[in-house]
């Protein structure tokens, strides 16, 4: 083959634009130093941050049931999942931070609603039973979604995704696990779990976004491989694996239009009320305030805490320097 390394020639001048779309075509990962559009910088960095602020926020509906736990081992397993939501947000920002976006500016986006995160938690956890569900749809959603991005063709956010999913499935695990505890139990408890499912249903399937006819984004994000599937692929995915898991579960999924269909090789199932996702995604939910609200007082609440680090690091600084000069 006449390359230039076989045949001792220089390589060719190549444009920065079209090394970036080989690297995309060949499926190989785009790294922080590389040349990359600006249109590409920048959907990461919408995506990714909002990843990451749902992940923070995404802390708040669970993180209420900790103290009220119904016993010591199911509030040390609610108290590791929390915390582990906490280090998927650290590791998203970081992701972001590779971009050159600057942690405390996303932060201060986040509160100031100038960024979004995820409709799902703007609902309320109503009873312990909604740990376990938010458990398995939401964090059974969530792998759904989010194993296609370990794939994702920016290496930082890929890499970021593996360890996210691996904690994912054990949250899933965990979540399906206390409602088949609870289903085993009493009356009331097989009644909460029902109404849990009945609550979440619906706005779980809306965490996997508009329907492709209306997703602005999803066909610029598939070519530049970001994303690997459309909303309502990865939906479908989500609706074809639950539905016998509910069966085994002995719950009924809230929606008469739901069947398997033999041609298709799928299930049917209804419409999302996509108004209601719109509202929520733009301020409107049952609790968007609240979260906002919590999340704004935390961060204010932990400005003593930013300031004694950089005072701390500032420190070593200098006591680096000063052992370097002597
Ligand atoms: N909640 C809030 N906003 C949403 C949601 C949702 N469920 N779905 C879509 N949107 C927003 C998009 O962010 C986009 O807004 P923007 O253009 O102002 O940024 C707009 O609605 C239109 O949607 P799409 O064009 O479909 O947007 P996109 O291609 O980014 O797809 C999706 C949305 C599927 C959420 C994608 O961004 C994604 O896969 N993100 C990574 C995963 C993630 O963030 N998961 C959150 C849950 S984390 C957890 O469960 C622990």
């Amino acid at each position: 083959m006449n390359t230039p390394a076989a045949t001792g020639a220089p390589p060719q001048p190549r444009s920065l634009e079209s090394a970036f779309e080989d690297t995309i075509a060949r499926d190989q990962r785009v790294e922080p130093r590389d040349w990359m559009p600006d249109g590409y910088r920048k959907t990461l960095i919408r995506q990714i941050a909002q990843h990451a602020h749902s992940e923070i926020i995404g802390m708040q509906p669970e993180g209420e049931w900790i103290t009220r736990a119904p016993s010591l081992r199911r509030k040390a397993i609610l108290f590791a999942k929390v915390q582990d939501e906490a280090g998927h947000g650290l590791y998203l920002y970081s992701a972001a931070e590779t971009l050159g976006a600057d942690r405390a500016d996303l932060t201060e986006w986040l509160i100031e609603g100038r960024q979004k995160y995820s409709s799902i938690f703007n609902y309320p956890t109503r009873t312990f039973a909604d740990v376990g569900v938010i458990g398995w749809f939401v964090d059974g959603a969530a792998i759904c979604n989010q194993v296609p991005l370990c794939r994702s063709s920016y290496g930082p956010y890929g890499r970021a995704m593996v360890r996210v999913c691996k904690e994912e499935s054990f949250h899933q695990r965990q979540g399906y696990e206390l409602l088949l505890t609870m289903m085993r139990g009493t009356e009331e408890q097989r009644a909460m779990v029902q109404d849990a499912v009945d609550r979440w249903w619906w706005p779980s399937l809306m965490m996997f976004g508009p329907p492709d006819d209306n997703s602005p984004n999803s066909a610029r994000s598939m070519a530049w491989r970001i994303k690997r599937h459309t909303n309502d692929e990865l939906r479908q995915r989500f609706v074809d694996m639950t539905v016998p898991q509910a069966e085994k579960l002995g719950v009924t999924l809230p929606d008469p239009e739901l069947r398997w269909n033999e041609e298709r090789g799928h299930h049917d199932f209804g419409t999302p009320d996509w108004d209601e996702l719109k509202r929520v995604i733009s301020g409107d939910g049952p609790c968007n305030a609240e979260r906002i609200a919590r999340r704004r007082a935390a961060h204010e609440e932990g400005a003593w805490v930013r300031e004694a680090a950089t005072a701390h690091a500032a420190k070593q600084a200098a006591r680096a320097s000063e052992g370097a000069a002597a």
